[in-house]
Protein backbone atom coordinates (compact mmCIF):
# COMPACT_ATOMS: atom_id res chain seq x y z
CA UNK A 1 0.00 0.00 0.00
CA UNK A 2 1.00 3.58 -0.88
CA UNK A 3 0.62 6.53 1.20
CA UNK A 4 1.19 9.96 0.20
CA UNK A 5 2.37 11.90 3.66
CA UNK A 6 2.36 15.97 3.79
CA UNK A 7 4.22 17.67 6.68
CA UNK A 8 4.05 21.33 7.54
CA UNK A 9 3.48 21.84 10.87
CA UNK A 10 6.02 24.77 11.66
CA UNK A 11 9.70 25.15 9.82
CA UNK A 12 9.91 22.66 7.31
CA UNK A 13 7.25 21.84 4.05
CA UNK A 14 7.76 18.26 3.54
CA UNK A 15 6.41 15.38 1.25
CA UNK A 16 7.09 11.74 1.18
CA UNK A 17 5.90 8.30 -0.66
CA UNK A 18 6.27 5.42 1.91
CA UNK A 19 5.22 1.92 0.90
CA UNK A 20 3.18 -0.06 4.00
CA UNK A 21 4.66 2.35 6.20
CA UNK A 22 7.91 1.14 6.23
CA UNK A 23 9.61 1.63 3.25
CA UNK A 24 10.76 5.48 2.37
CA UNK A 25 9.97 5.68 -1.50
CA UNK A 26 10.37 9.13 -1.63
CA UNK A 27 11.40 11.90 1.48
CA UNK A 28 10.97 15.52 0.42
CA UNK A 29 12.02 18.37 2.67
CA UNK A 30 12.07 22.05 2.13
CA UNK A 31 13.67 24.18 5.10
CA UNK A 32 12.78 27.42 5.82
CA UNK A 33 15.38 27.69 8.33
CA UNK A 34 17.70 30.42 6.78
CA UNK A 35 13.96 32.46 6.34
CA UNK A 36 13.55 32.22 10.04
CA UNK A 37 17.57 32.46 11.36
CA UNK A 38 17.16 36.40 10.62
CA UNK A 39 14.52 36.69 13.67
CA UNK A 40 16.07 34.13 15.78
CA UNK A 41 12.69 31.99 16.12
CA UNK A 42 10.27 30.97 13.41
CA UNK A 43 7.78 33.87 12.44
CA UNK A 44 4.27 32.08 11.79
CA UNK A 45 3.29 34.11 9.54
CA UNK A 46 6.30 34.02 7.40
CA UNK A 47 6.26 30.48 7.63
CA UNK A 48 2.86 29.49 6.27
CA UNK A 49 3.48 32.20 3.12
CA UNK A 50 6.41 29.71 2.46
CA UNK A 51 4.42 26.74 3.20
CA UNK A 52 2.34 27.69 0.73
CA UNK A 53 4.89 28.77 -2.16
CA UNK A 54 6.95 25.44 -1.53
CA UNK A 55 4.05 22.73 -1.19
CA UNK A 56 3.30 22.07 -5.19
CA UNK A 57 7.00 22.04 -5.90
CA UNK A 58 7.67 19.66 -3.14
CA UNK A 59 4.65 17.31 -3.39
CA UNK A 60 5.65 16.75 -7.01
CA UNK A 61 9.70 15.95 -5.88
CA UNK A 62 7.87 13.38 -4.24
CA UNK A 63 5.53 11.65 -6.39
CA UNK A 64 8.88 12.49 -9.17
CA UNK A 65 11.60 10.93 -6.70
CA UNK A 66 8.98 7.82 -6.18
CA UNK A 67 8.67 7.08 -9.85
CA UNK A 68 5.09 7.12 -9.59
CA UNK A 69 1.97 8.81 -10.22
CA UNK A 70 -0.26 10.46 -8.20
CA UNK A 71 -3.29 8.19 -9.62
CA UNK A 72 -0.96 4.89 -7.72
CA UNK A 73 -1.34 6.37 -4.04
CA UNK A 74 -3.86 4.39 -1.57
CA UNK A 75 -4.29 7.74 0.57
CA UNK A 76 -3.16 11.18 2.11
CA UNK A 77 -2.20 11.14 5.01
CA UNK A 78 -1.34 14.97 7.08
CA UNK A 79 -0.10 16.03 10.21
CA UNK A 80 -3.30 18.30 11.04
CA UNK A 81 -1.91 18.59 15.07
CA UNK A 82 0.07 20.12 17.20
CA UNK A 83 1.73 22.84 15.59
CA UNK A 84 1.45 26.48 14.34
CA UNK A 85 -1.89 26.77 13.52
CA UNK A 86 -1.31 28.87 9.84
CA UNK A 87 1.45 26.35 9.02
CA UNK A 88 -0.83 22.95 9.77
CA UNK A 89 -3.45 24.80 7.52
CA UNK A 90 -1.58 25.13 4.47
CA UNK A 91 -0.61 21.50 4.65
CA UNK A 92 -3.96 20.31 5.28
CA UNK A 93 -5.68 22.74 2.81
CA UNK A 94 -3.21 21.30 0.04
CA UNK A 95 -3.89 17.76 1.05
CA UNK A 96 -7.66 17.96 1.30
CA UNK A 97 -7.56 19.79 -2.41
CA UNK A 98 -5.33 16.87 -3.73
CA UNK A 99 -7.08 14.07 -2.32
CA UNK A 100 -10.68 15.43 -3.49
CA UNK A 101 -9.40 15.78 -6.75
CA UNK A 102 -7.50 12.65 -7.15
CA UNK A 103 -10.87 10.28 -5.13
CA UNK A 104 -8.29 9.25 -2.72
CA UNK A 105 -9.15 8.77 1.41
CA UNK A 106 -7.25 11.55 3.53
CA UNK A 107 -5.81 10.42 7.06
CA UNK A 108 -4.88 12.88 9.53
CA UNK A 109 -1.58 12.01 11.65
CA UNK A 110 -0.95 13.39 14.88
CA UNK A 111 2.79 14.72 14.27
CA UNK A 112 4.26 13.38 17.47
CA UNK A 113 2.89 9.66 16.41
CA UNK A 114 5.12 10.84 13.07
CA UNK A 115 7.91 11.46 14.88
CA UNK A 116 7.80 8.06 16.69
CA UNK A 117 6.90 6.63 13.72
CA UNK A 118 10.31 7.59 12.10
CA UNK A 119 11.51 4.83 13.93
CA UNK A 120 9.42 2.12 11.82
CA UNK A 121 11.12 2.93 8.57
CA UNK A 122 14.44 2.37 9.70
CA UNK A 123 13.73 -0.35 12.42
CA UNK A 124 12.13 -4.14 10.74
CA UNK A 125 11.90 -5.31 14.55
CA UNK A 126 10.07 -2.48 15.99
CA UNK A 127 6.50 -3.25 16.88
CA UNK A 128 4.42 -2.05 19.95
CA UNK A 129 4.43 -2.38 22.80
CA UNK A 130 7.31 0.31 23.52
CA UNK A 131 8.05 3.68 25.90
CA UNK A 132 8.18 6.10 23.64
CA UNK A 133 10.09 9.52 24.80
CA UNK A 134 9.49 12.33 21.69
CA UNK A 135 11.50 15.75 22.55
CA UNK A 136 11.21 18.11 19.81
CA UNK A 137 11.24 21.82 19.25
CA UNK A 138 7.57 22.07 20.09
CA UNK A 139 7.20 19.33 22.71
CA UNK A 140 8.31 16.67 25.26
CA UNK A 141 6.38 13.80 26.49
CA UNK A 142 6.81 10.55 27.70
CA UNK A 143 4.05 7.43 26.72
CA UNK A 144 3.72 3.63 26.23
CA UNK A 145 2.99 2.94 22.66
CA UNK A 146 0.77 0.33 23.44
CA UNK A 147 -0.49 -0.42 19.58
CA UNK A 148 0.30 1.24 16.45
CA UNK A 149 -2.90 3.73 17.08
CA UNK A 150 -3.58 3.23 21.08
CA UNK A 151 -1.27 5.57 23.31
CA UNK A 152 -1.11 6.29 26.98
CA UNK A 153 0.10 9.14 28.55
CA UNK A 154 3.06 8.90 31.30
CA UNK A 155 4.29 12.81 31.56
CA UNK A 156 4.60 16.14 29.45
CA UNK A 157 6.42 19.42 29.90
CA UNK A 158 4.62 21.81 31.88
CA UNK A 159 6.48 25.00 30.08
CA UNK A 160 8.72 25.22 27.72
CA UNK A 161 9.65 21.66 25.35
CA UNK A 162 13.35 20.94 25.23
CA UNK A 163 14.13 21.99 21.59
CA UNK A 164 12.92 25.42 22.64
CA UNK A 165 14.71 25.48 25.87
CA UNK A 166 18.06 24.98 23.46
CA UNK A 167 17.29 28.00 20.79
CA UNK A 168 16.94 30.21 23.64
CA UNK A 169 19.83 29.27 25.69
CA UNK A 170 21.53 29.09 22.43
CA UNK A 171 20.56 32.65 21.32
CA UNK A 172 21.78 34.06 24.29
CA UNK A 173 25.05 32.60 23.31
CA UNK A 174 24.70 34.43 20.03
CA UNK A 175 24.21 31.11 18.10
CA UNK A 176 22.15 31.19 14.87
CA UNK A 177 18.40 29.39 14.99
CA UNK A 178 17.81 26.83 15.54
CA UNK A 179 20.73 26.64 17.89
CA UNK A 180 20.65 22.58 18.98
CA UNK A 181 23.00 21.27 16.80
CA UNK A 182 25.34 23.61 17.93
CA UNK A 183 24.84 23.42 21.51
CA UNK A 184 25.37 19.73 20.89
CA UNK A 185 29.09 20.23 19.28
CA UNK A 186 30.07 23.09 21.94
CA UNK A 187 28.99 20.76 24.98
CA UNK A 188 31.53 18.16 23.48
CA UNK A 189 34.56 20.18 24.55
CA UNK A 190 32.85 22.30 27.48
CA UNK A 191 33.34 21.39 31.12
CA UNK A 192 29.44 20.68 32.37
CA UNK A 193 30.98 20.64 35.81
CA UNK A 194 31.62 24.63 35.07
CA UNK A 195 27.85 25.39 36.05
CA UNK A 196 25.43 24.03 38.72
CA UNK A 197 22.18 23.80 36.29
CA UNK A 198 19.61 21.92 37.91
CA UNK A 199 17.11 19.77 36.48
CA UNK A 200 13.66 21.24 36.91
CA UNK A 201 11.02 18.77 38.54
CA UNK A 202 7.60 19.07 38.78
CA UNK A 203 5.98 18.83 42.72
CA UNK A 204 3.85 15.58 42.54
CA UNK A 205 3.83 14.97 38.86
CA UNK A 206 7.11 12.67 38.79
CA UNK A 207 6.81 11.99 34.78
CA UNK A 208 6.73 15.24 34.28
CA UNK A 209 9.60 17.87 32.77
CA UNK A 210 9.84 21.28 32.79
CA UNK A 211 12.80 23.61 31.14
CA UNK A 212 11.92 26.73 31.43
CA UNK A 213 13.20 27.19 35.11
CA UNK A 214 16.06 25.92 33.49
CA UNK A 215 16.52 28.07 30.57
CA UNK A 216 16.34 31.26 33.16
CA UNK A 217 18.91 30.07 35.05
CA UNK A 218 20.68 29.83 31.89
CA UNK A 219 20.12 33.02 30.43
CA UNK A 220 20.71 34.75 34.02
CA UNK A 221 23.95 33.27 33.99
CA UNK A 222 25.56 34.48 30.82
CA UNK A 223 24.06 37.62 31.79
CA UNK A 224 25.79 37.86 35.04
CA UNK A 225 28.88 36.62 33.85
CA UNK A 226 29.15 39.07 30.82
CA UNK A 227 28.10 42.05 33.49
CA UNK A 228 30.85 40.81 35.10
CA UNK A 229 32.97 41.99 31.94
CA UNK A 230 33.16 37.88 30.67
CA UNK A 231 33.18 37.70 26.88
CA UNK A 232 30.86 35.34 24.96
CA UNK A 233 34.17 33.64 23.27
CA UNK A 234 33.42 29.78 22.08
CA UNK A 235 35.12 28.72 26.08
CA UNK A 236 32.40 30.03 27.58
CA UNK A 237 30.11 28.63 24.73
CA UNK A 238 31.32 25.43 25.61
CA UNK A 239 31.01 25.56 29.34
CA UNK A 240 27.45 26.83 29.17
CA UNK A 241 26.03 24.15 26.42
CA UNK A 242 28.21 21.60 28.39
CA UNK A 243 26.48 22.46 31.71
CA UNK A 244 22.96 22.94 30.25
CA UNK A 245 23.13 19.96 28.31
CA UNK A 246 23.88 18.02 30.94
CA UNK A 247 20.94 19.26 32.99
CA UNK A 248 18.97 18.02 30.14
CA UNK A 249 19.85 14.80 29.75
CA UNK A 250 19.58 14.50 33.35
CA UNK A 251 15.87 15.58 33.29
CA UNK A 252 14.83 13.22 30.22
CA UNK A 253 17.08 10.36 31.96
CA UNK A 254 15.54 10.63 35.29
CA UNK A 255 12.36 10.26 33.79
CA UNK A 256 12.98 7.42 31.45
CA UNK A 257 14.68 5.30 34.30
CA UNK A 258 11.77 6.21 36.83
CA UNK A 259 9.53 4.63 34.47
CA UNK A 260 11.96 1.41 33.67
CA UNK A 261 11.97 0.95 37.69
CA UNK A 262 7.91 0.66 37.57
CA UNK A 263 7.83 -0.87 34.59
CA UNK A 264 8.02 -4.65 34.59
CA UNK A 265 7.01 -5.55 31.81
CA UNK A 266 10.71 -5.29 30.02
CA UNK A 267 9.17 -3.28 27.47
CA UNK A 268 11.85 -1.49 24.82
CA UNK A 269 12.45 2.43 25.06
CA UNK A 270 12.22 4.47 21.73
CA UNK A 271 13.57 8.07 21.33
CA UNK A 272 12.30 10.24 18.72
CA UNK A 273 11.52 14.15 17.76
CA UNK A 274 14.33 16.64 16.36
CA UNK A 275 15.85 16.60 19.99
CA UNK A 276 16.85 12.83 19.57
CA UNK A 277 19.67 13.93 17.27
CA UNK A 278 21.84 15.30 20.75
CA UNK A 279 24.55 13.07 20.63
CA UNK A 280 25.07 13.48 24.50
CA UNK A 281 21.05 12.13 25.16
CA UNK A 282 21.54 9.09 22.50
CA UNK A 283 24.57 8.21 24.67
CA UNK A 284 22.88 8.65 28.05
CA UNK A 285 19.91 6.62 26.39
CA UNK A 286 21.97 4.14 25.42
CA UNK A 287 24.06 3.74 28.61
CA UNK A 288 20.39 3.42 30.76
CA UNK A 289 18.80 1.10 27.99
CA UNK A 290 22.25 -1.15 28.65
CA UNK A 291 21.28 -0.95 32.25
CA UNK A 292 18.21 -2.07 32.59
CA UNK A 293 18.56 -4.85 29.33
CA UNK A 294 16.14 -3.07 27.19
CA UNK A 295 16.47 -2.48 23.34
CA UNK A 296 16.74 1.09 22.59
CA UNK A 297 15.51 2.50 19.08
CA UNK A 298 16.46 6.04 17.83
CA UNK A 299 15.99 7.59 14.45
CA UNK A 300 19.17 8.21 12.33
CA UNK A 301 20.18 11.92 12.63
CA UNK A 302 18.26 12.32 8.79
CA UNK A 303 14.88 11.24 10.21
CA UNK A 304 14.69 13.08 14.13
CA UNK A 305 13.12 16.14 12.57
CA UNK A 306 10.58 16.82 10.86
CA UNK A 307 9.84 14.95 7.68
CA UNK A 308 6.83 13.37 5.69
CA UNK A 309 8.25 10.33 5.70
CA UNK A 310 7.72 9.68 9.17
CA UNK A 311 3.87 10.90 8.93
CA UNK A 312 3.19 8.41 5.68
CA UNK A 313 4.20 5.62 7.97
CA UNK A 314 2.11 6.50 10.76
CA UNK A 315 -0.28 7.33 8.24
CA UNK A 316 -0.62 3.78 7.03
CA UNK A 317 -1.35 2.45 10.47
CA UNK A 318 -4.05 4.98 11.36
CA UNK A 319 -5.26 3.92 7.54
CA UNK A 320 -5.58 0.26 7.98
CA UNK A 321 -6.77 0.61 11.52
CA UNK A 322 -9.47 2.87 9.99
CA UNK A 323 -8.66 6.36 9.92
CA UNK A 324 -10.68 7.82 7.01
CA UNK A 325 -11.69 11.78 7.58
CA UNK A 326 -14.78 13.62 6.41
CA UNK A 327 -13.78 16.36 3.73
CA UNK A 328 -14.25 18.89 7.33
CA UNK A 329 -11.00 17.71 8.79
CA UNK A 330 -9.49 20.86 10.72
CA UNK A 331 -6.24 21.83 11.98
CA UNK A 332 -5.60 21.84 16.17
CA UNK A 333 -2.31 23.68 17.30
CA UNK A 334 -2.77 21.44 20.69
CA UNK A 335 -4.19 18.35 20.75
CA UNK A 336 -2.97 15.29 23.19
CA UNK A 337 -0.88 12.05 21.47
CA UNK A 338 -3.26 9.96 23.19
CA UNK A 339 -6.55 11.93 21.72
CA UNK A 340 -4.75 11.14 18.31
O1 LIG B 1 11.38 17.78 15.69
P1 LIG B 1 11.75 19.14 15.24
O2 LIG B 1 12.20 19.33 13.81
O3 LIG B 1 10.59 20.18 15.49
C1 LIG B 1 9.35 19.90 16.07
O4 LIG B 1 8.66 18.95 15.64
O5 LIG B 1 9.04 20.64 17.04
O6 LIG B 1 12.88 19.62 16.24
C2 LIG B 1 13.57 20.81 16.08
C3 LIG B 1 14.33 21.05 17.37
C4 LIG B 1 14.97 22.43 17.44
O7 LIG B 1 14.63 22.99 18.68
C5 LIG B 1 16.46 22.10 17.34
O8 LIG B 1 17.30 23.03 18.02
C6 LIG B 1 16.51 20.75 18.02
O9 LIG B 1 15.36 20.08 17.54
N1 LIG B 1 17.73 20.00 17.69
C7 LIG B 1 18.65 19.65 18.61
C8 LIG B 1 19.68 18.98 17.91
N2 LIG B 1 19.34 18.94 16.59
C9 LIG B 1 18.14 19.59 16.48
N3 LIG B 1 18.69 19.85 19.93
C10 LIG B 1 19.76 19.37 20.60
N4 LIG B 1 20.79 18.71 20.00
C11 LIG B 1 20.79 18.49 18.67
N5 LIG B 1 21.79 17.83 18.09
Amino acid sequence: MLIFGIESSCDETAASVVEDGRIIRSNVVATQIELHALYGGVVPEIASRAHTEAISGVAEEAFRQAGISPEEIDAVAVTYAPGLIGALLTGLSFAKGFAYSMKKPIVPVHHLRGHIAANYLVWPELKPPFIAICVSGGNTELMIVEDYTRYRFVGTTRDDAAGEAFDKCARVLGLPYPGGAAMDRLASVGNKHAYAFHEGSVDGAPYDFSFSGLKTAVINTVHTETQKGRVIDDAFRADISASFTDAVVRTIVGRLEHLLKENVEGLDIVLAGGVAANSHLRTACEELAGKYGRRLFMPPLKLCGDNAAMIASQGYYEFVSGANASWSLNAYATKSVSEG
